[in-house]
């Protein structure tokens, strides 16, 4: 049996994710990040994306720091994404497998993080279902170790919304005269906190949460977008449209929840519905997709979609945060 452990509820306080001096040492939620550091991490990415055609950019920044990920929910793009970006900089990565883990024997989060760091691991990468998880290891670590919010519940997954606004800004080129459109289960979505802060923060022109109603977040959690349940009204004029899944390992009752028909026909995706929207908007998806639920199988192969931007984008993105919280700490 696990351990029962506790974590402090939602408490990724903003202070703990910098450095005395005021760099970044954890990457715990974009909330807090200011527009200048968002855009200069934008900026960081876009050197590790690769030309078209071209080889992935590697480089020697991270030689000598070993990176640990350590994820205790499932994931195939952002793990591999974490593994790849540490390896591409030149970082000895361990990936532990929780599920042979001695976590499955009872052994807390916080002894498995101090066995690591006892190990001289500089980066721990977590995911975990528990809000409150990747801040509550932040304040245990020792100084020299730097924590990374691999995706937290349904509460934050900032990497994720790091890759978004930058999939957005290379189709889009800007954010103040766009029009975005989330589209699916915000209540259960961390994807869509980590998109919708970062975007509020870069000053996007508007930002439609829209989802059937059992799906909807609080109005007061983000008062600076609009929340819809009518898809076709939230699609109108829209210049990005991001569909997500319903995250049913998040939600303990269906009810009020729509089957999948009747979800494709009010809630999905489709090429006829992007008719709607302005006629060069693109299309994105963070990814598992359900095809034929939250979007339809043609429109995510299409040239309008980004989806495959944003997984490449993924991989830049995770390079240059490990970049940045490395050289955090040389200078602490
Ligand atoms: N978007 C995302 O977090 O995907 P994975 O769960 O596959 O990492």
């Amino acid at each position: 049996m696990q351990a029962i452990e506790a974590f402090p509820g939602n408490d990724n306080e903003v202070g703990l994710q910098f450095s005395a001096d005021g760099s970044l040492r954890h990457l715990l939620s974009l909330k807090g990040l200011d527009k200048a550091l968002l855009v200069d991490l934008l900026d960081d990415a876009e050197r590790f994306v690769p030309p078209p055609g071209g080889k992935a950019v590697r480089s020697r920044s991270l030689a000598g720091r070993t990176i640990a990920n350590l994820f205790f929910e499932p994931s195939t793009r952002t793990r591999a994404s974490f593994d790849l970006a540490g390896k591409r900089l030149g970082a000895d990565v361990l990936n532990l497998d929780v599920n042979t883990s001695s976590r499955k024997k009872g052994e807390s989060i916080l002894d498995t993080i101090y066995t690591l760091q006892a190990m001289q691991v500089d980066i721990m990468v977590v995911r975990d279902a528990s809000a409150g998880v990747p801040a509550y290891i932040a304040r245990h670590v020792d100084d020299h170790v730097s924590i990374l919010n691999a995706g937290e519940g349904d509460v934050s997954h900032p990497t994720q919304g790091l890759l978004d606004l930058l999939t957005i800004r290379q189709r889009k080129g800007q954010f103040a005269d766009l029009t975005v459109a989330i589209v699916g289960d915000i209540m259960h979505s961390r994807v869509a906190r980590s998109a919708a802060q970062g975007l509020n923060t870069l000053g996007v022109g508007e930002l439609r949460l829209i989802s059937p109603p059992a799906l909807a977040p609080d109005p007061d959690e983000m008062p600076f977008a609009s929340i819809l349940d009518n898809l076709d009204d939230g699609l109108r004029d829209a210049d990005v449209v991001m569909a997500l899944r319903i995250q049913r390992e998040r939600i303990g009752s269906l009810d009020g929840i729509p089957g999948i028909d009747e979800y494709f026909a009010n809630y999905g995706i489709s090429t006829e519905r992007m008719q709607l929207a302005a006629a060069d908007a693109i299309v994105m998806h963070p990814g598992p997709m359900n095809r034929g639920i939250e979007i339809e199988s043609a429109l995510a192969d299409s040239p309008a979609s980004a989806i495959t931007q944003q997984v490449a984008n993924g991989v830049a993105v995770r390079m240059a945060v490990l970049e940045r919280v490395s050289n955090s700490m040389e200078h602490n």
